[in-house]
């Protein structure tokens, strides 16, 4: 029991801390204030536009003590929107106020040799792996691969296909190790995709557990493009991806959104990809979407309240608006098409700059039945001119 639980929860009026200062925690702390919380973030660095929305932002790294000292005095609990905070600060956060979800599972899932350790270890399917940590471990990995190849992947900061590197067995193993100068990584055996789908999960601090309907995910450039929900996969898929997303949640003693990511072999076979331990791009439908959104949940999970029906009430196409759609880098598009789109609905986070394959917003086209929040869809990347989809 976290001494939240035993002092009961944390009410309007108190202060969610939330490290990491991108879209995710601009989302979060929408809500948080919405419902009469105060935010405080922590964004290790200078905040380049969507932290702006907290009461306090703490711009300070991650390793002054300075900003611990300030960060530990503002917050009554604290949650991240990055998994990339380092672990001796997660630890000590967690050593002074309640950290949801806690230190130790966003350690597994803020590093790839973890996340995959943890799989392998509780029996949870995903693609054949290998651990890499010089050219010689990469030579005996590279000769096990299989003709498709493979992708090689830092095992740490990596983030939007970077730090991923697609290799072929008879690559130069010394050539390729020092071109991709990382101290450890992954060799994952190169999927031959039937489709990606994810399933977010919300655990309480009582182990109550809810999942959303799994999403179909499609990538461009290794960069979440599109989410449809209800995703258009077989059923007994979708279920198998749900049970996997809440034994991955039990067994991390999960508290807070969960996003599991899944690929789906072109022969059927459900593997998990990688987990994330905070609210997740392919959650975003479920501000306009569901009962209750991804952010709404975290805020309830990490405040100790009662978490929501996460029952998506209308069909929905998540598109993803990244820098390149802005003119020069600078000048946003003009909406006015997108807005006469029935059931559009236009999110900007706020960031100071565009920049090619930066996320600088999303729209969720909602609408009464699939085909229809699909072909708004197709309107409204038609409008922005981004290429076409399928
Ligand atoms: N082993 C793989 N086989 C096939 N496609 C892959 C593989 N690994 C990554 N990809 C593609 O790249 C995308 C991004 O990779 P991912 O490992 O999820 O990294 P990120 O942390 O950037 O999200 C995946 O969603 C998928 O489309
Ligand atoms: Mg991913």
């Amino acid at each position: 029991m976290s001494s939240l639980e035993k002092s009961g929860p944390l009410l309007p009026g108190g202060t969610v801390g939330v490290l990491g200062g991108g879209q995710l925690g601009r989302m979060l702390t929408i809500v948080a204030r919405r419902m009469g919380y105060r935010v405080v973030s922590w964004v290790g660095g200078p905040d380049h536009g969507p932290a702006g929305m907290a009461d306090v932002v703490i711009e300070e790294p991650f390793d002054s003590e300075s900003g611990l000292h300030q960060f530990l005095e503002e917050a009554d609990v604290a949650t991240v929107e990055f998994e990339n905070i380092p672990r001796d600060l997660l630890e000590r956060v967690a050593e002074a106020i309640p950290l949801h979800p806690g230190a130790e599972a966003i350690a597994v899932c803020q590093h790839r040799e973890r996340e995959k350790a943890f799989l392998s270890l509780n029996e949870f399917p995903c693609a054949p792996f290998w651990i890499v940590d010089s050219a010689g471990t990469l030579a005996e990995a590279l000769a096990q691969l299989p003709a498709n190849g493979g992708i090689l992947k830092t095992a740490e900061f990596g983030y939007d296909g970077k730090g991923q590197l697609p290799v072929t067995s008879d690559m130069d193993a010394a050539e390729t190790w020092e071109k991709f100068d990382a101290p450890r990584a992954v060799l994952e055996e190169k999927i031959d995709l039937g489709g990606e789908l994810s399933v977010l999960v919300v655990r309480d601090q009582r182990g109550a557990l809810v999942t959303y309907d799994p999403v179909e995910n499609f990538h461009r450039d290794h960069i979440l493009d599109i989410s449809i929900v209800p995703a258009r996969l077989d059923s007994a898929i979708l279920e198998q991806g749900r049970e996997i997303a809440v034994g991955i949640a039990e067994a991390l003693d999960y508290v807070g959104i969960l996003a599991v990511e899944f690929f789906l072999s072109a022969d059927g076979t459900l593997l998990v990809n990688e987990m994330a331990p905070r609210p997740h791009n392919s959650g975003h439908h479920t501000i306009d979407a569901c009962e209750t959104s991804q952010f709404e949940q975290q805020l309830r999970a990490i405040a100790g309240l009662p978490i929501g029906s996460p029952r998506l009430h209308s069909p929905t196409v998540m598109l993803n608006l990244l820098g390149d759609v802005w003119v020069d880098n600078d000048q946003c598009p003009d909406w006015s098409g997108i807005l006469q789109i029935p059931g559009a609905a236009l999110h900007l986070y706020g960031k100071h700059e565009a920049r090619r394959a930066r996320k600088m917003g999303h729209i969720t086209f909602t609408a009464p039945t699939q085909g229809e929040a699909l072909a708004g869809h197709k309107k409204g990347r038609a409008l922005l001119g981004i290429p076409e989809f399928e």
